[in-house]
């Protein structure tokens, strides 16, 4: 099944004698290691990139559906954010389940109300379309296997749910794996696709089953730039080949890195692929400059922590200028007594928050 598009108008509901129900995920965010910086086609990555799968950052989804009492042909959809009709989110759901209407096409027989709501603050600049396209995208797969029996197979479903979950963002396709996850196609991971994710956490080094994210909020002001601005600003830009080369040749030695527990290599490429990132927005036209002058002091504290204890504990960035903390458990107490010292009084209003590798979504 390698380019498997997954439209199936046989989905569709023979009787609207169907019992109403709902289904509930909880889906976490992800940490980009190497970057998906740039686009084309259908939300198709330029470059492939690997992520950790996080575990406190997370959206939950309840999809309620019933029998649809209407017969219009547009999707039928009520949308709560924390309880709050939300009519923006709505909007974008809206467009998004009319796109994935030829995957899903009893989509249209149902009336449809989503309740979702992130375990993060909406101010801490956590990007949430990761996690919470992962949710959304779970709810419809367990949607098709109530309905129909289609998805049986674990590994069927988490291929699928990945891939549905690509086409809200990109990011969320990683989302669906344990501990770690590759999106984007390259001849080191067998199976590896631009269409959906790989479970990566079997293939890495235990140490990194355990390995702790601290998002220390240097501004929620600043808001990071908006996603498709953001892929949309590598066209056309000077250095775009050249970084997708470049995110290839880190991604086959963090997989190696990765394999084999290596965290010096690790932590290279990690803060590699942040500054990129930034360097990247910073070069282009128009350009952004997302960091903020308390985000560079904790980099400098950071590395000179590193230096004298000789920690491995590295910093990535996503596209905001909150700094990850990545370190291994096995010195936990010490780095966190560094960060309540030294970086905590940086963040904006003393908030950090704290996140590990985890176990992937969760159905409730
Ligand atoms: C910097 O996944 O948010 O976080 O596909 O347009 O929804 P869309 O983009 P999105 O981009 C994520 C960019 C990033 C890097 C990453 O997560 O790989």
């Amino acid at each position: 099944m390698s380019a498997t598009d997954y439209k199936n108008p046989h989905l569709l509901l023979e009787t609207a004698d169907l019992e109403p129900g709902e289904i509930t995920w909880h889906s976490p965010s992800n940490l980009a290691i190497v970057k998906y910086w740039g686009k084309h086609g259908i939300q198709m990555p330029k470059n492939p990139s690997l992520s950790l799968t996080l575990s406190s950052s997370f959206t939950e989804t309840l999809l309620e559906y019933r029998p649809r009492e209407t017969s219009e042909t547009g999707i039928s959809l009520e949308f709560f954010f924390h309880e709050e009709p939300n009519e923006p989110f709505r909007a974008k759901l809206l467009k998004y389940l009319e796109s994935v209407t030829d995957i899903f096409p009893f989509l249209r027989q149902l009336d449809l109300t989503i309740y979702s709501g992130n375990s993060f603050p909406h101010s801490a600049g956590i990007a949430s379309s990761a996690s919470a396209m992962s949710a959304l995208g779970l709810c419809l797969c367990s949607l098709e296997h109530e309905l129909f029996g289609t998805l049986d197979d674990d590994a069927t479903f988490d291929r699928k749910a990945s891939y549905v979950s690509r086409l809200g963002s990109g990011s969320a396709c990683r989302s669906i794996f344990p501990t770690a996850a590759l999106w984007g196609e390259t001849g080191e991971v067998k199976g590896s696709s631009d269409l959906y994710a790989v479970p990566m956490g079997e293939e890495v080094h235990t140490v990194f089953k355990h390995f702790h994210d601290d998002i220390l909020i240097a501004s929620t002001a600043a808001k990071s730039v908006s996603s498709r601005a953001g892929h949309g600003l590598m066209e056309g830009h000077p250095f775009a080949e050249p970084r997708y080369a470049d995110a290839k040749r880190n991604l086959n030695r963090l997989i190696l890195a990765m394999r084999s527990g290596d965290l010096e290599e690790f932590g290279r490429i990690a803060e590699n692929e942040a500054l990129t990132l930034h360097g990247l927005m910073m070069s282009s036209n128009p350009s952004f400059m997302l960091l903020k002058p308390n985000t560079l002091e904790m980099i400098e504290r950071l590395r000179q922590y590193r230096e004298e204890t000789k920690h491995p504990v590295y910093f990535s960035l996503d596209a905001g200028p909150n700094l990850h903390v990545l370190y291994p458990e096995d010195i936990i107490s010490d780095v966190r007594g560094f960060i309540e010292e030294e970086l905590k009084p940086l963040c904006e209003d003393e908030t950090y928050l704290q996140d590990w590798a985890g176990d992937g979504p969760v159905q409730d």
